[in-house]
């Protein structure tokens, strides 16, 4: 042994959780990741491996040549994160685990990995219910361990350039925050899981409407630029719920929210659009808007003499993470506690009377098949309205809002 100097630290030993649907994204940017050095792929944790591409198990571990190593080894792969957590072999046991399971399953699951000292990412939507997030915030507060929540749009540059100027008051005096998203689901993606679209499932809740899902990101977010990120930050949510699809949870709904500072929030969202368009936040001051299209990280400034468009990047929730946990005392850019303010909107999409249906004269459907989707009659104008009105589908008299 040499003995000159102390080893270079190793990276971060990283675990996935539910590495189909959307956690092979995170399984992608791991492993990006690892390539760059960041971290180490420590393990696959899932009930259902990649059939095809499962190895043998070996001393009760299974490993998983789906998503191999950059060193060409399998990934060692478990069925559950108990498993995980109660390996024998210290190369498996991670520092950080992504979670990327049904919405049943996040408390849980990130309970237990916080309590067996492991830091989370969390995908949105948080958890199920305002009481589990609750529980949540409090296991992260006694265990002392971070728990990031997947809005990955925290983490956008172009999301504090548009704080920053409502902050340098570019456009006046904010009087408003709108969001509006309407996108196209189709028959197939109600279909991929069997909680998908459902209300509850097997007496849990699960709330996978537009509001709490697929638009998520548009209400955190916008709730995140009139100033509300904590339960307390808001005072009041209204919501009016309609579905177009065969399904039991919301598909075209509107939101109002009223901040604790008095400021009001209008979301108009839907799924059921003629055409998928960028989903936008549009801040309304005195003196002029500002328009976040927050999927890409663009941001328009409009005033009297001003109309400026910016592209902006974002950092990665993850590497904010792992910048977290090196730097002690570092603001995670979506904490757990940030994301009270839209559990606030969740638990009363979870609490409302269940979505009406819109009747059968105001949908038009279009494609075959899987790709089959009803389009809304006029859906886009009025999710627009309750944008900058602040009022909802029935308030505006919305023609499918009157039985
Ligand atoms: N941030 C985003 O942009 C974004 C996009 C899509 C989905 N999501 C979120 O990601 C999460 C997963 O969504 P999805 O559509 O991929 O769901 P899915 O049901 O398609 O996939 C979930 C995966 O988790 C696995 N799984 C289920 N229970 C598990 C358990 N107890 N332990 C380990 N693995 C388990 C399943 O086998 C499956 O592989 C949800 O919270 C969803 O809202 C976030």
């Amino acid at each position: 042994m040499s003995g000159s100097g102390a080893r270079p630290p190793l990276p971060p030993a990283v675990a996935i959780v539910g590495i189909h649907g959307h956690g092979a994204s995170h399984v992608r940017r791991a492993r990006a990741l690892e390539e760059r050095g960041v971290l180490r792929l420590c393990a696959l944790v899932d009930p259902r491996p990649d059939e095809s591409s499962a190895v043998p198990a070996t001393g009760g571990v299974g490993a998983l040549r789906h998503g191999e190593h950059a060193t060409g080894d399998a990934i060692p792969w478990f069925p559950t994160l108990g498993d995980l957590l109660s390996a024998p072999e210290p190369e498996v046991r991670p520092d950080v685990v992504v979670l990327s399971t049904p919405i049943p399953t996040h408390l849980a699951l990130a309970s237990a990995a916080m309590r067996a000292g492991v830091d989370v990412l969390l995908e949105k939507p948080t958890t199920a219910s305002l009481a589990e997030h609750a529980e949540l915030v409090a296991v992260a507060q006694e265990t002392g361990r971070l728990c990031q929540v997947g809005f990955q749009t925290f983490a956008s540059h172009a999301v504090a350039a548009v704080e920053q100027a409502v902050r340098e008051g570019q456009i006046g005096e904010v009087t408003g925050v709108g969001a509006v998203g309407t996108w196209v689901r189709t028959t197939g993606y109600w279909q991929r899981a069997p909680w998908a679209g459902k209300r509850r499932t097997g007496g849990r809740d699960v709330v996978d409407g537009v509001v709490t899902n697929p638009l998520a990101h548009a209400v955190a977010t916008a709730l995140r630029i009139a100033g509300a990120t904590t339960t307390a930050d808001v005072s009041d949510v209204d919501v009016d719920l309609f579905h177009a699809n065969p399904i039991e949870a919301d598909d075209t709904s509107s939101v109002r929210v009223t901040t604790r500072s008095g400021l009001r929030c209008g979301f108009g969202l839907t799924l059921c659009a003629p055409e998928r368009t960028p989903a936008t936040i549009v801040v309304h001051g005195t003196e002029g808007r500002i328009e976040l299209a927050y999927e890409t990280d663009r941001v328009r400034v409009v005033t009297g003499s001003v109309d400026l468009d910016k592209q902006y990047g974002r950092d990665e929730l993850l590497e904010d993470l792992l910048a977290a946990r090196r730097e002690p005392g570092r603001r995670l850019a979506c904490d757990v506690r940030d994301t009270g303010a839209f559990m606030r909107v969740m638990e009363a999409v979870r609490t409302a009377p269940e979505p009406r249906q819109i009747a059968a004269e105001h949908i038009t459907w279009h494609g075959e098949g899987a790709d089959r989707h009803p389009v809304v009659t006029d859906v886009a104008r009025w999710c627009e309205r309750v944008a900058v009105q602040h009022r909802t589908f029935t308030e505006l008299g919305a023609p499918w809002a009157h039985a």
